[in-house]
């Protein structure tokens, strides 16, 4: 039944060519030699290395234009865009009616629900488990043991450019889990 469809092959096939790879590698190679064809299977090429970043997409798909969405998006505001790898983030305005710097995923860190803003409670409150966050996305109550991860929020030629958030995140003077 698995051999019916290409996209159950694919990755069987990729396991049993590794698995040749490491039974010849065995033959003829020291065991510490196997850890490293092995390991190259799995690091990602282009893994680190600047210029990470993408353009915040609304929700139909079109780049985000700063100036546009200020028009439509009041202080305080937050509305999901499509981040960093298609995850939903909230950009958030701040009260003075600037784009904050920082974007909110609106994953939870409990099982992974998307987070609502509830404007009328200032909170991220999950539907799912009742974990809350407040309008910075800090966890203020359980389940969820972390707060919700951050992203940077830049302009490049009038359109939000989100980029992963490696530093301390400022909520909580600690590193990010999430990097
Ligand atoms: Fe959000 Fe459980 S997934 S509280």
């Amino acid at each position: 039944l698995a051999m019916a469809t290409v996209p159950a092959r694919v990755p069987d096939m990729g396991k049993r060519e590794l698995l040749n790879l490491l039974l010849l590698g065995a033959i003829s190679l020291p065991t510490a030699g196997l850890l490293g064809p092995y390991a190259l299977f799995f690091v990602p090429p282009s893994s680190g290395g600047g210029g990470s970043g993408l353009i915040a997409k609304d929700a139909v798909g079109n780049d985000i234009v700063a100036a546009d969405w200020l028009k439509t998006h009041p202080p305080g505001d937050r509305t999901l865009s499509q981040g960093l790898k298609g995850d939903p983030t909230y950009l958030v305005i701040e009260n003075d009616g600037t784009l904050a710097t920082y974007g909110i995923n609106a994953v939870c860190t409990h099982l992974g629900c998307v987070v609502p803003w509830n404007p009328a409670e200032n909170r991220f409150i999950c539907p799912c488990h009742g974990s809350q966050y407040n309008n910075q996305g800090k966890v203020v109550r359980g389940p969820a043991p972390l707060s919700l991860a951050l992203a940077h929020v830049d302009l490049d030629d009038g359109k939000v450019l989100l980029s992963p958030w490696t530093e301390t995140d400022f909520r909580t003077g600690e590193n990010p889990w999430w990097s």
